[in-house]
């Protein structure tokens, strides 16, 4: 990966694709040397795919099944296909609601990230922001990391924080972290286009 070309990266979401869309704005404003080479999402009428297509990227649907939580068996093998001959070097999850497991982990090694609505190790897993909020933390945010074979456990990139405030919704703290993630995701690969995230052991160095 080198700060010459644009670096060609596959997004991979279930849902509206915000994370999604602020990776596309930002590489649009000329802020982020990558291109996106294709959107997949398992969910065939994610909003995800029609922001990737109203921006002219390859945007489709592969199914997941006949798992529900997880890419294996055929589907892995589809995916790995696809996004082979997409010529994506680094697979960007953003609200992809299925756990990566070993086939496309070894395919694309220390090659996809992800971003997690929380200040990881704490409340990994669904609705982080709810999590957050019912334990009675002050303060919450969000996490890009590398994925490995865990559940929200892969070495951090970038965090950012939010405020806790007394008279939160699950909504209403939900939408500040978004806002903080749509930062953080075009940051987080920024250090990775730019070849100034390290990983030492299981710490990321940003130079
Ligand atoms: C984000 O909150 C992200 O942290 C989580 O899923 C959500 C996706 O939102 N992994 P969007 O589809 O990018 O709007």
């Amino acid at each position: 990966m080198t700060s010459e070309r644009a670096l060609p990266i596959a997004v991979l979401g279930s849902g509206s694709g915000s994370n999604c869309q602020s990776i596309i704005d930002a590489i649009e404003a000329g802020a982020l040397n990558a291109r996106i080479v294709c959107v997949i999402s398992d969910v065939e009428d994610a909003p995800i795919l029609a922001r990737a297509q109203r921006h002219g990227i390859p945007a489709e649907h592969i199914s997941g099944a006949p798992f529900k939580t997880k890419i294996a068996g055929d589907a892995e093998k589809q995916y790995i296909a696809r996004l082979t001959e997409s010529g994506a070097e680094v697979i960007v999850l953003a609200g992809f609601m299925r756990i990566i497991k070993a086939g496309l982990l070894e395919a694309y090694a220390g090659r996809i990230i992800n971003i997690h609505p929380s200040l990881l190790p704490a409340f990994p897993g669904l609705h982080s922001w709810k999590q957050a909020l019912e334990y009675g933390a002050k303060v919450a945010g969000c996490t890009v990391h590398f994925v490995d074979g865990g559940t929200d456990t892969g070495p951090i990139i970038i965090q950012r924080s939010v405020p806790i405030l007394e008279d939160d919704t699950s909504e209403s703290l939900h939408a500040r972290i978004q806002i903080e993630e749509h930062e953080a995701y075009p940051e987080a690969l920024r250090a990775i286009t730019s070849g100034r995230a390290k990983l030492i052991g299981r710490r990321v160095a940003l130079s």
